[in-house]
């Protein structure tokens, strides 16, 4: 076959360059993104102009990147990709808690608090008590599991997003179970936010006709011994974007009806209750 590039044969001409001694994988994720890359193109007929336009986007979604800003997962998670790698390497068994991407906003090394412990501090938002249980495939209790958890405040920001604003650590705390498996901590009913939009996804989705909204939701992981580690979130029931959630994070299984308390010392505060489900 001749080396010198045709249309036709685009994809076998930039292919054949591959060098022998390249890992396997590696040979094989390059092919096929090579052969998608190539499909794409020829669909659409891309012009130069627009060929232009992806350029400038990419270079703007580098650009705009920092420490505190990772671009490029927020356009992983707009366009699927986040949800279908999640897919595809968390494969669970029935039963099962299913997972739900990690978004930019986990911090590592959070307080681990006394269950039953307020992680709300900056004394915003309707206050709610999350409760549950970590349970094995058989509904046995599991002894000894850490629940990571983090939440934007009442306004739909994480402490992260405003150091200047919130306490550190604010909705955000490390629980450990004891021998019967149960959770309980106080904090806030999530309120939906728009994620980052004021960068080139935000402009993308608006030119897509796109909102950057993600339906109330709080993040949990969940990690114990012998088990798979567990990323999700719970969802408040009825929200607005539940069916729409723009980074398509939602499963029906982690819809939580939130319960508000009509009677007692804790009239007007919220319950959710939520057993996790451990592989
Ligand atoms: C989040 O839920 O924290 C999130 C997920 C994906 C993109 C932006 C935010
Ligand atoms: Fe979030």
């Amino acid at each position: 076959m001749s080396a010198y590039f045709e249309e036709r044969k685009s994809v076998e001409v930039v292919n054949g360059r591959i060098g022998a001694d390249v890992p396997e994988r590696l040979a094989d994720v390059m092919r096929s993104l090579v052969e998608h890359l190539h499909a794409f193109v020829k669909d659409v007929e891309l012009t130069e102009e627009e060929w232009a336009v992806a350029i400038g986007f990419l270079t703007a979604t580098g650009q705009i990147c920092s420490e505190e800003r990772q671009e490029y997962i927020l356009l992983s998670d707009v366009l699927g990709v986040s949800m279908l790698v999640d897919a595809i390497q968390n494969r669970k068994p029935a039963g099962a808690t299913p997972s739900t991407v990690f978004g930019p906003f986990h911090v590592e090394g959070a307080p681990e608090r006394a269950m039953g412990s307020d992680i709300s501090l900056d004394g915003k938002g309707e206050r709610c008590l999350f409760e549950g249980r970590v349970l094995d495939l058989e509904g046995n209790p599991i002894e000894g599991a850490l629940v990571d958890v983090w939440s934007d405040n009442a306004e739909g920001f994480y402490d992260v997003q405003q150091p200047d604003i919130q306490p550190k650590w604010n909705n955000r705390g490390v629980f450990r179970t004891g021998t019967d498996g149960r959770y309980w901590f106080y904090g806030i009913k999530p309120v939906s936010y728009p994620i980052p939009d004021d960068g080139p996804v935000g402009k993308m989705l608006r030119q897509i006709g796109r909102h950057p909204y993600r339906p109330a939701h709080t993040h949990f992981r969940v990690m114990a011994n012998g088990y798979k580690p567990l990323i999700t979130h719970t969802f408040v029931a009825g929200d607005a974007y539940i069916s729409n959630d723009t980074v398509f994070g939602v499963k029906s299984e982690l819809i939580v009806d939130f319960v508000q308390e009509t009677a007692g010392e804790r009239r007007g505060e919220w319950t959710a209750q939520y057993d996790f489900v451990l592989a």
